[in-house]
């Protein structure tokens, strides 16, 4: 296997554009007062590769990312990055990652075979899952890969494999932590309703320290298990770093107790993402946009970093190396995804601009009532001067951008959604048998295809009629005649 290495020592370097309206480092308005990606006309490219368009900007990506790694790398020692993979599959994009030295976080065997496939160093990767299939544990055994156990039974499953291909297997621990101290902070409900330790507690994730202190026992009477790390996802439940710091926190507490029950000093904790961005116009749950007031990565590894340390020292534990896993605020700015206006309609109190995009496409806004800004790609600096309802063409009220100050618009206009980088490709659906969009990379002035426009042919070509079927629908007819 072609394996690429972390080679962040050779960057390649990146100048940020100057645009008349910034929304990013590589996006904006750009001279002909249209929205740009990089330096290329949004325009062009719906006209060139047809809509609905996922557009990714290359230098985005990177520059997010170095953002990203370089100020945990300020405050921590040994930090590591893994890009959460899910929030977006493509293979060019983990070709940029592995480009850019990130490890990845694989959610299942495909996510898994993709990263593989892309030739991201097996070491770098993490399998994270509730219900991994043996398939799924035979190939990450296979391939070094670093299992989370989510499950006891995990345990047996995985040594079974191990002995069979006589393999060592890097194991970590993802882990329920208590998070008392979260118990009265409302969250984003992202896990349904409750605080952020209602919310924890309840989803399917994780072992209690119980469990964690027996498979750790487990493990180490196990001559194939090289035990690695504890691992926890707190996700986007909120933007403020105290908690962040708080679950950072407690990993370490866990760290302590672990070693005291069981012996073992975890060498490394995995602080999952949920990490967000913030953008002057706005992004993310609704509920609590991500503006320029929200945190920095900067702001993130300031407290987390301190968080471990003081804890650490606390209990006389050696500094953990760090992993992370930001996907949407790595992956989200680099992307924008753009429509066309089809039908407009009035009624007695609102009008709605029906596009061929929809919440197939930007699912988080119908499932967890996402803020995405919109912008028309045109004249894109136009002043906004009515209040209109978004939405898709889709069979529910499919509301992509519900009560938008926009221009007006036409049937034909192109409008652009920005920081849908994550969580769109890898989310989007089919229902009313739509065919998936294609995705564009921009670097510089260059336009590629990195996923292809879903055909027809390809739906149809999934379904199947059982023979009997097809003689109960024609034989009669057949037999009439
Ligand atoms: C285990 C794990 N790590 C990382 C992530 C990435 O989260 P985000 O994209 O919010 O950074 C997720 C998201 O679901 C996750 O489940």
């Amino acid at each position: 296997m072609n394996v690429v290495k972390p080679a962040d020592s050779f960057e390649i370097p990146l100048t940020p554009r100057v645009y008349s309206k910034q929304f990013g480092e590589f996006i904006g308005i750009g001279p002909n007062g249209n929205l740009w990606v990089e330096d290329c006309d949004v325009a062009e490219l719906a006209e060139t590769f047809g809509t609905p368009l996922f557009i990714i900007s290359e230098s985005q990506l990177r520059h997010t990312y170095r953002q990203f790694r370089d100020a945990f790398r300020r405050h921590y020692p040994d930090v590591e990055i893994l890009f959460a993979n899910k929030s977006n599959n493509g293979l060019a994009i983990r070709h940029i990652m592995n480009q850019e030295g990130a490890g990845g976080d694989c959610f299942g065997r495909n996510e898994m075979y993709l990263a593989l496939l892309a030739g991201t160093d097996p070491r770098t990767l993490v399998l994270n899952g509730s219900n991994k299939q043996d398939d799924e544990l035979e190939m990450a055994v296979q391939n070094g890969l670093c299992i989370n156990i989510d499950a006891m039974d995990e345990i047996d499953r995985i040594d079974a494999i191990a002995r069979r291909l006589g393999k060592q297997v890097d194991i970590g621990i993802r882990l329920k932590l208590d998070l008392e101290p979260l118990d009265d902070q409302p969250g984003v409900p992202m896990h349904g309703p409750g605080s952020m330790k209602a919310q924890s507690d309840s989803h399917k994730w994780g072992m209690t320290r119980e469990q964690t202190v027996e498979i750790v026992k487990r493990a180490q009477s196990l001559p194939h298990f090289n035990l690695r790390e504890t691992h926890f996802h707190l996700s986007r439940m909120t933007n403020d770093p105290a908690p962040f710091a708080l679950m950072a926190r407690e990993m370490v507490t866990w760290s302590g107790f672990i070693r005291d029950h069981a012996g073992w000093i975890p060498p490394c904790i995995d602080i999952g993402g949920g990490w967000t961005f913030g953008k002057w116009y706005g992004t993310g749950p609704n509920s609590q946009i991500d503006d320029d007031s929200a945190p920095t990565p900067e702001d993130y590894a300031k407290a987390c970093a301190a968080a471990i340390k003081g804890e650490a020292e606390r209990l006389d534990l050696p500094l953990p190396k760090l992993r992370l896993e930001p996907g949407r605020s790595i992956s989200g700015p680099s992307g924008i995804s753009v429509g066309r206006v089809g039908a407009i309609k009035r009624g007695d109190h609102k009008k709605w601009i029906n596009l061929d995009i929809s919440t197939n496409h930007l699912s988080w806004a119908a499932i967890l009532d996402w803020y995405y800004h919109a912008v028309p790609v045109r004249d894109a600096d136009a002043e906004p001067t009515e209040t209109v309802d978004l939405v898709g063409s889709l069979c529910n009220s499919d509301e992509i951008g519900p009560h938008r100050k926009l221009p007006p618009l036409e049937r034909g206009d192109l409008v652009a959604f920005l920081d849908t980088g994550g969580y769109t490709e890898s989310c989007a659906a089919r229902y009313n048998a739509q065919l998936l969009p294609a995705s564009v990379l921009i670097s510089g002035s260059t336009a590629e295809i990195i996923t292809e426009r879903e055909e027809l042919r390809e739906m149809i070509g999934r379904f199947k009629v059982p023979p009997r079927l097809l003689a109960q629908s024609f034989g009669g007819a057949v037999a009439a005649e």
